[in-house]
């Protein structure tokens, strides 16, 4: 019998040490080096004691909207990227109001999209290209679209925009005057990558994070790039009067300020890591990739024509092996029944665990599933 996610992270979180963490597109390939020494000196001057700058650190500031290179925007930090998120939502939709999304997703924006009482036009994209189109995002336009969700690279398949896509949906954007959020979350793992904000800088609010690329998301530091004039219109909702967290500031400045000397490597090795799990994948009958290759640091392996259920996967992976793995459910309310995610930014030790447990899972769960009822 599966059980409720929140109960795997429970289990998850007291076996922590014992875990191969695939399971949250987290990164733990970052030479720890990069935030040990800044964050040490922080603890040791009790930075903690004080309250920050409420406006963010000025470096950190910088050092974001250089990383970025978009002219004109203004830099914000939160408590992650989710924070910014909510702000955004809650600032700037309502009632009535729809945002063109997609099945697949995230869903925890679409969440924030509902709470003041827009909703999502949810595009099936669970079919090649695996993302949303310019020309089908243009057919889903209706009077109350307010705004376009654009992850790029996309949470939970891996899929990534394509140039000339990133041009059109912007310019789209543009001409309908509609709101234009671009989740850049994993854009550091995507090469050749292309910011929105490049087509539409009026309508477009870059989300940035560095949980995925810096390897810190358990700091929780993100944030948003815009145009002053629509910056400020999110900023309103800003909760956080006193500043974000003083040491996860310190840490994401260590690491942004060296990411060049290092983030090569880390996306080398969750390139290579790609693979294995494609050539893992190969030999269990039954599954399959839709998309091959991330752009991200993540994808789902397919398990429909397997005959199990993805929670049961996570289970069996998580309790018997110690992998975990994300069932599809809360990614998808159309296709979540049919894939498993995996999560790769993880050292090769990590991986090679998930190649000896996926085959033997799926051994034992398909026995039990052709295996007569007890009686
Ligand atoms: C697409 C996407 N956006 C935002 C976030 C949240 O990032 P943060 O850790 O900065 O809150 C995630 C986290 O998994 C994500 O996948």
């Amino acid at each position: 019998m599966s059980t409720p996610a929140s109960d795997a992270f429970r289990y998850a979180h007291a076996h922590r040490a014992e875990i191969a963490w695939l399971s949250q597109n987290t990164n733990h390939l970052v030479p720890p080096e990069v935030v040990r020494g800044a964050l040490d000196e922080a603890v040791r001057e009790r930075l903690y004691e004080g309250y920050p700058l409420a406006s963010g650190d000025p470096e950190l500031l910088d050092l974001v909207v250089r990383d970025f290179r978009l002219p004109g925007v203004e830099p914000f930090v939160s408590s992650g990227g989710t924070e910014s998120l909510y702000m955004a939502m809650r600032a700037l939709l309502g009632a009535g109001d729809e945002v063109i999304a997609s099945d697949p997703s995230y869903l925890i924006i679409h969440k924030f999209i509902e709470l003041g009482g827009a909703r999502t036009v949810n595009l099936d994209i669970y079919t090649p290209p695996y993302r949303l189109t310019a020309e089908r995002i243009a057919e889903a336009i209706g009077p109350r679209t307010r705004m376009i969700l654009l992850i790029d690279p996309l949470n939970p398949l891996g899929s990534g925009y394509p140039r000339e896509e990133v041009r059109a949906i912007a310019e789209i954007a543009h001409d309908h005057r509609l709101l234009l959020l671009n989740d850049v979350t994993y854009r550091d793992f995507s090469e050749g990558h292309t910011l929105a904000a490049e087509f539409a800088p009026e309508e477009t609010l870059t989300l940035w994070s560095v949980s995925k690329n810096c390897g810190l998301a358990g700091l929780r530091l993100g944030g948003l790039l815009a145009r002053p004039e629509l910056l400020q219109k999110v900023v309103r909702y800003n909760t956080n009067d006193l500043g974000v967290n003083v040491l996860a500031q310190v840490a994401a400045r260590a690491a942004l300020r060296t990411k060049p000397s290092w983030i090569g490597g880390v996306v080398r090795q969750t390139r290579a890591n790609c693979e294995r799990i494609r050539s893992v994948v190969a030999g269990v009958e039954g599954t399959s990739l839709p998309v091959y290759p991330s752009r991200a640091n993540m994808m789902v392996f397919d398990v429909r024509e397997t005959g199990v259920a993805p929670e049961a996967i996570q289970d069996e992976m998580l309790r018997r092996h110690g992998v975990f793995v994300r069932a599809g459910n809360y990614l998808s309310p159309k296709h979540g029944a049919q894939f498993v995610r995996v999560s790769f930014s993880n050292p090769p030790g990590d991986i090679e665990r998930f190649a000896r447990a996926l085959p033997e899972a799926m051994r034992t769960l398909r026995a039990r599933a052709v295996a007569p009822a007890p009686r």
